[in-house]
């Protein structure tokens, strides 16, 4: 089941599990599984269509970071409202909705002028939610992004996070200045600022929130994987981040942002990610 009061929209699965997505950014800030919060949301976030979300899931297009694409972080999807176009499926599995962000004046002046169509779908199920975003070029040239699931899991502790699957991969490091660096860990582990884009990087990413509670992290046509937490003074500088945050958010980004997708004239890109828990 849905409803729908103005600014956000509420899915509710038989089982229990809920998400809540609001217009604004199309950001996902809510998802339930077992009575369980899983996404992390800072208490000091805007929610009143100021700033981007600081925490659930905002959506990164058509620019991850800063330029060489546009101007400005991460590009104006996360900060533009979007359009709720209804109900696509609801039945005892799944509960799928659709939003949609076409171009508008204000995009058009943001620096990347095209004329586009962004479709994003959210699908809840008992243990699961999908979100997929499928781009179109309405535009008579070719177009040029990246595009990333800003995802923010809520975690009891950093120190006790240990993300799979990255090890033996390539990453550029941002807090060494874009440094091409190799990670020799099996289990990445965070202690300390951390800001990673991790390139090509498998399907399925398993992320140990606490001991034996695991969020797998599975994409669908994205090729790299941000890990981000701000840490102690990053956190202390931000405005929208209580000091002591930084503890209980670890950012696991599904992404194509290494190398930009180039998409011609009247064609569509599509690319997604399923989180899952185990069924506890
Ligand atoms: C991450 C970037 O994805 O997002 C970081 O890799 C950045 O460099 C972080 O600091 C948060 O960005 P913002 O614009 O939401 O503060």
């Amino acid at each position: 089941s849905f409803n729908l009061p103005t600014d956000k929209v509420i899915l509710t699965h038989p089982t229990g599990a809920t998400c809540e997505i609001k217009t604004f950014g199309a950001t996902v800030t809510s998802w339930k599984v077992h009575g369980q919060e899983r996404l992390f949301l800072s208490r000091l976030s805007d929610l009143e269509g100021n700033k981007p979300i600081r925490g659930g899931i905002p959506l990164v297009f058509p620019q991850f970071g800063k330029g060489p694409l546009m101007p400005g972080q991460h590009g104006f999807a996360r900060h533009s409202t979007w359009e709720y176009m209804g109900v696509s499926k609801d039945d005892d599995s799944e509960i799928m909705v659709s939003f949609e962000l076409r171009d508008s004046d204000a995009t058009r002046a943001s620096g990347w002028p095209y004329h586009f169509k962004l479709t994003y779908l959210v699908t809840l199920t008992a243990t699961t939610l999908g979100t997929h975003l499928a781009v179109t070029n309405t535009d008579k040239v070719p177009i040029r992004f990246t595009a990333l699931l800003h995802t923010y899991l809520t975690t009891p502790d950093i120190s006790q996070v240990r993300i799979g699957q990255l090890g033996r991969l390539n990453y550029t490091d941002k807090v060494q200045n874009n440094l091409i660096c190799f990670e020799e860990r099996d289990q990445v582990t965070i202690q300390g600022e951390t800001d990673r884009i991790y390139h090509s990087t498998p399907d399925t990413v398993p992320v140990e929130v606490a001991p034996g509670q695991v969020v797998n992290v599975k994409t669908i046509n994205f090729r790299d994987t941000v890990v981000w937490n701000p840490w102690v003074e990053k956190a202390q500088a931000m405005a929208d981040l209580d000091d002591q945050e930084y503890q209980q958010m670890i950012c696991v980004e599904s992404g194509s942002v290494h190398e930009s997708v180039t998409l011609p004239s009247s064609q569509t890109w599509e690319a997604g990610q399923v989180l899952s828990v185990d069924s506890e």
